[in-house]
């Protein structure tokens, strides 16, 4: 009895994985979720940045990080699956440094209090991330089998491994292989946590919105369309939730605006090309796609791709250019004269997409003045950039940008929040940019 108390009064720790192709801007989108679902929590963030699992493929590098105890692991739990950048929160149930450690961690509770970690269906799952995937074979079957004696226990229960209720996990992090001491073994073991995945509760995950929004299934599409999962992470960086009120003043075929529509905001977008905004029903030069069998010979309006994922068409305002004199007015009638709650938008890059060759500084500048006449105080600005370069000492390039955008945003009493350079393609950078109104 003693012992059951005690299990329950132990608290673990959480961690978060996160594993997705952004970069460290899924780390600000993690912060701004959190900050906007626990308004009246003040959150100590402290980012390892340099925590990264380089193990590549698909979804870039990992992070593994360590959650203060602020929020319960559940809730820590509802911000990560509303977020594109995060895998998944767990709960550290087992760890050491060594993969022995890590099992004489486990080993301190009873067959009983492990069982009692996975409540209904379970599911063991082993998961080898970075170097470990590079093992031997017989080397890994040998950890893997050392983990299964641990957790022997559970072989005597139900096993559902189709929909299982609880996973375990182990996790290996190598954290430490960038500043290992160059003499030791590279391939040696940093950590090893034994993890219990903790289900979020409340919100739908940002992977069916992703997954629903895919571009491949839009009705209407065009040359410059965002991959749903950049705009989803884009309108999270601005904070966007239900009932907001979101502004693209570059909204193209309007990626950006869907993305806000999903997380429940009305939309109004703006933008230079009158026939792309206009786009209605006219046949589609679109290839077949599994997604989309009928695509190539429907009849298909801008607002399609909207009303078939049962949202509220934008107000669309085209052929207006964000340098007109009347460009404030207008975005703030459309919106009954309100302001707004956020802007996300992906500028033109350079001279082909923009008929008024704006340099990069000059776009800031615009972007700039009309956030701070249309932004509710504490509205955010989220936007990109595209700089020329190669990935070559980014943070140098990271802290010149912050330089150059700084004075402009002061100007306009705008706060610089996030600044993140990342690879675009193999000649250019594309910087994210957080940028909130003074309250
Ligand atoms: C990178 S695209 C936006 C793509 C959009 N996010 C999408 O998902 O399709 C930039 C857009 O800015 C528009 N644009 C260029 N110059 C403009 C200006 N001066 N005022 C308003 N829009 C402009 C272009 O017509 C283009 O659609």
């Amino acid at each position: 009895m003693v012992r059951l108390v005690i299990f329950l009064l132990m608290s673990y720790s959480t961690i978060i994985l996160f594993r997705s192709r952004y970069g460290q801007s899924r780390l600000w989108e993690f912060q701004a979720v959190a900050e906007y679902l626990y308004p009246n929590h003040s959150f100590q963030w402290g980012w390892n940045e340099t925590a990264q699992l380089y193990y590549g493929g698909d979804y870039g590098p990992s992070i593994v990080q360590k959650l203060p105890d602020s929020l319960t692991a559940e809730q820590w739990s509802d911000v990560a699956v509303r977020c594109i950048g995060c895998k998944s929160v767990f709960q550290v149930v087992g760890e050491g440094v060594t993969l022995a450690d890590c099992i004489a961690d486990v080993g301190r509770w009873s067959d009983h209090d492990i069982l009692k970690l996975v409540p209904d269906t379970w599911s063991m799952q082993i998961e080898h991330l970075g170097k470990m995937q590079r093992l031997h074979p017989k080397e890994r079957r040998i950890q893997i089998e050392q983990f299964r004696d641990v957790l022997g226990i559970l072989t005597t229960r139900k096993v559902d491994l189709e929909s299982p209720d609880t996973e375990l996990v182990l996790l290996k992090d190598c954290r430490s292989l960038e500043d290992i001491d160059p003499s030791t073994d590279r391939q040696a073991t940093h950590y090893h946590w034994l993890l219990k995945r903790i289900k979020a509760t409340k919100y739908p995950s940002a992977k069916i919105l992703f997954e629903r929004s895919d571009v491949k299934k839009r009705a209407f599409i065009s040359t410059t369309t965002m991959p749903a999962d950049r705009a989803l992470l884009m309108a999270n960086l601005a904070g966007v939730q239900q009932g907001n009120v979101v502004l693209d003043p570059f909204c193209g075929s309007g990626g950006l605006l869907i993305a806000s529509a999903l997380l429940g905001a009305s939309t109004v977008g703006a933008d230079i090309d009158d026939a792309l905004l206009s786009f209605t029903d006219r046949v589609l030069p679109f290839p077949h796609s599994p997604h989309r069998p009928k695509r190539g010979v429907e009849r298909v309006s801008y607002g399609d791709s909207f009303l078939e994922l049962g949202l509220d068409e934008p107000i669309l305002l085209p052929g207006l250019d964000i340098q007109s004199a009347s460009f404030v007015s207008r975005v703030l009638q459309a919106n009954d004269g309100q302001k707004y709650d956020a802007i996300v938008t992906d500028p033109p890059y350079g001279i082909r997409e923009s008929t008024s060759q704006m340099s990069n500084l000059e776009l800031v500048g615009v972007l700039a003045k009309v956030a701070q006449s249309v932004l509710k105080p504490s509205g955010r600005l989220v936007f990109l950039q595209v700089i020329k370069g190669d990935s070559d000492n980014v943070e140098h390039r990271r802290l010149a940008l912050y330089e150059e955008l700084q004075p402009i945003l002061q100007t306009y009493r705008l706060d610089l929040k996030h600044l993140v350079l990342e690879k675009f393609n193999t000649q250019n950078l594309r910087a994210t940019v957080v940028v909130e109104k003074q309250g």
